[in-house]
């Protein structure tokens, strides 16, 4: 089983993929957690793995809290992550790692792969010829890590010291925050273009609910993980992060629609 948190589509495809080799199934975390969905049983023996993206150098804060509150019968015969990021994973797999342990489970090996870069507020995407590349690359790279998968390779030691917190970047949002949750610095504020039709999708698609639907507009409230799934995902590319997003292309993976369901 391959649990996937996945805004823009680049870990859902490593995610599937990976599973239609193994033979197994995937669970979204985004639809888990709207769903308050938790209990998952494996089979004997059965591959357990994380597809997840990297945030701010780290677990998204989403994904630290699915599996702190994810409760799994069965042992799982082996535990891997492949962390989806734009450059580099830094200390996701410690944190995933630290993550696993407290729920008892010992990861056996971490992947990073490198992906198109979702995270538009500080820079943009490449141009179509570039990111073709980069899928190219990241097909290539994730068939050696399905091989390694396979064969059950372990790549994972604790000695890469304290990892840092798995929470990050969650934003304080409004009322309905979360004290126990750092807060971060403004990463541009939400905001809802006149191209809005009001069909609720972005409000559907966000992991936290903290979009509602209010006289047909979206606002937001409550404590965003900052997935960016409602930024890329407009239909009408209606939503925007402060003026840093303006003009720019939006991303979703191009090849996920390729992907034979396992
Ligand atoms: C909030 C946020 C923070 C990010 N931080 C990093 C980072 O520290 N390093 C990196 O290489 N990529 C970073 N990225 C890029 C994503 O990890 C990358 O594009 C990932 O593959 C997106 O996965 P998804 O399509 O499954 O949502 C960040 C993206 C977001 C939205
Ligand atoms: S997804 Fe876009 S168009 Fe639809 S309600 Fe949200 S902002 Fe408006
Ligand atoms: S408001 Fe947007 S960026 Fe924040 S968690 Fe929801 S979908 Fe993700």
């Amino acid at each position: 089983m391959i649990f996937y948190f996945s805004a823009t589509g680049n870990s859902e495809y490593a995610a599937k993929k990976t599973a239609a080799a193994l033979g197994c199934g995937t669970v979204s975390i985004g639809e888990a957690l709207r769903e308050n969905s938790f209990s998952y049983s494996l089979k004997d023996s059965e591959p357990l793995g994380f597809a997840l993206p990297t945030f701010a150098g780290t677990l998204p804060g989403a994904a630290a809290r699915f599996i702190e509150r994810l409760q799994l019968s069965g042992a799982p015969g082996y535990v891997f992550g492949i962390l989806t990021c734009g450059g580099a994973a830094g200390e996701e797999a410690a944190a995933l790692g630290a993550a696993l342990r407290g729920k008892g489970f010992q990861l056996d090996a971490a992947f990073e792969l490198v992906m198109p870069d979702n995270f538009i507020l500080w820079s943009s995407l490449p141009d179509k010829a570039r990111l073709e590349a980069i899928l190219d690359s990241a097909d290539r790279a994730l068939d050696d890590i399905i091989a390694a998968v396979t064969r059950g390779e372990k790549n994972f030691s604790d000695a890469g010291g304290e990892p840092r917190s798995p929470y990050m970047p969650f934003q304080r949002l409004g009322a309905a925050a979360d004290e126990s949750v750092p807060a971060m610095p403004s990463l541009g504020e939400f905001i809802v273009t006149d191209a809005c039709t009001g069909c609720g999708e972005c409000a559907r698609l966000c992991p936290m609910e903290c979009i509602k639907m209010s006289g047909g507009k979206p606002i937001r409230d409550g404590e965003c993980t900052l997935c960016l799934a409602c930024l890329h995902r407009c239909p009408a590319g209606a939503v925007e992060y402060g003026d840093s997003t303006r003009g720019k292309t939006r991303y979703y993976n191009p090849r996920l629609a390729f992907i034979t369901p396992s």
